[in-house]
């Protein structure tokens, strides 16, 4: 694609980086607007994989000699990495899991089974991810907790005042909620969310695996309590995820799986447990990709989140700007504060075919329900087709997508 039109990146130079965009797909340019479901990769991490399995690789956190050393150093220089991306306060506030979903049910399993009390509550939004939803029905049914919904508007944003007073009887004791939704776009208030949360004694966990990939998060300027994200949005690596908490919480919070690397002492009768994050850490991690992810976060951290920000807000506004005056196109919610996702139907087409004609000219989008059924049940559809954006999307693409959904829609005419 010849024609990057101008936002606040150097697309030339960033599309360069990814060597994936020189792909030509049925003879076409490769436009990929799926970043949301998985974000391709840059030079830098697949050189980090390929450099460290060529010549630096062993298990880690086990060995003396030198191999194992170096990839301990190289694993673990990750989560300090990760702690400086997310600014928490100490390294050991990150555990490494192998994705959001896995950061979810790690807090169900361990907080949710040892902390929350029967009779206690869990609040939810309609707009979650299914990683935000099933571990809590797992945990409501072995436990007897409860859990609420907190409803959406009809713009796609979280009801704050029925949030509020979903935590009105002070028997709420975990607020789990997106940060970005992965179908809507919207940004949730989560300072506001927070606060509220904290004032009714309520923790409160964010899916941040939308919003960790377009804006600065500050884990303590937010006070959030759990923070999930997964590296392969971040242009990193598949297999590794992070889940932020606070010390005490990982203090007090047992490990759920047991194995190697997370005790301290193990005899028939008994054993103890790592120190934090280990105890959390059962087996061989997913080293390479460990690996990988540091690239990637020092790729972002190169290019900056203001750029990255304000690039992704260039895009979406062009992108909400030329769908919606497409005829029969509808774009699912219409939040205030939202971020490069955009979700649509279009009339007498089902998303599934709209996906199809669309990647018969290289232009790839997600269809279907997005990993969020009840969201779809709220919106009345059973399902939409979606454009997301990375860092290497061009404004360009955005018009090649618009100008073909104007033939999808005169074919479907
Ligand atoms: N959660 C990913 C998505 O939204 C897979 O597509």
């Amino acid at each position: 694609m010849n024609a990057i039109s101008k936002t606040s990146l150097d697309l030339t130079r960033i599309r360069a980086d990814f060597p994936i965009l020189a792909e030509k797909i049925r003879g076409k340019d490769l436009v990929f607007l799926d970043s949301a479901a998985s974000a391709q990769k840059p030079r830098v991490v697949i050189d980090a994989m390929v450099h460290a399995m060529e010549h630096q690789y062993a298990n880690i956190h086990r060995g003396l000699h030198w191999m194992s050393e170096r990839t301990t150093e190289a694993y673990e220089e990750t989560r300090d990495s990760v702690a400086r991306l997310m600014n928490a306060p100490d390294r050991r506030n990150i555990v490494f899991t192998r994705n959001s979903t896995e950061a979810f049910n790690l807090v169900a399993l361990s907080y949710g089974r040892s902390v929350l009390q029967p009779g206690q509550a869990v609040v939810i939004s309609e707009m979650e991810h299914h990683a935000n939803i099933v571990p809590w029905q797992m945990l409501r049914d072995a436990t007897g907790i409860e859990l609420r919904i907190a409803p959406i508007t009809d713009a796609g944003e979280i009801d704050m005042l029925a949030y509020e007073a979903m935590l009105a009887d002070g028997r709420v004791g975990l607020v789990s909620i997106t940060h970005m939704s992965n179908v809507l776009g919207t940004y949730t208030p989560a300072q506001r969310i927070i606060e509220i949360a904290h004032r009714n004694g309520a923790k409160v966990m964010l899916d941040g695996s939308q919003s960790i990939v377009h804006r600065r998060i500050d884990v303590q300027a937010l006070d959030v309590d759990f923070f999930a994200w997964t590296g392969h949005k971040l242009y990193g690596p598949t297999g590794i995820g992070v889940l932020y908490a606070k010390a005490e919480l990982l203090e007090r919070m047992p490990p759920v799986m047991g194995g190697g690397d997370m005790i301290s002492t193990v005899t028939y009768q008994n054993s103890t447990w790592a120190e934090v994050p280990h105890k959390f850490e059962a087996g061989t991690p997913a080293i390479i990709e460990g690996i990988g992810l540091n690239a990637a976060i020092k790729y972002v951290e190169s290019i900056g989140y203001d750029a990255i920000a304000a690039h992704e807000a260039a895009l979406t506004d062009h992108a909400l700007a030329r769908l919606s005056v497409i005829d029969g196109l509808t774009i699912m919610g219409r939040p205030q504060d939202r971020g490069g996702v955009v979700s649509f139907t279009l009339e007498g087409a089902h998303a599934h075919d709209v996906a199809t004609l669309l990647d018969r000219q290289g232009i790839a989008v997600r269809a279907g329900h997005h990993c969020a059924q009840p969201l779809m049940q709220r919106l009345g559809v059973d399902s939409t087709a979606r454009a997301s954006f990375g860092i290497y999307t061009t404004l360009a693409e955005i018009d090649v997508l618009a100008d073909t959904l104007d033939h999808v829609r005169t074919f479907f005419k």
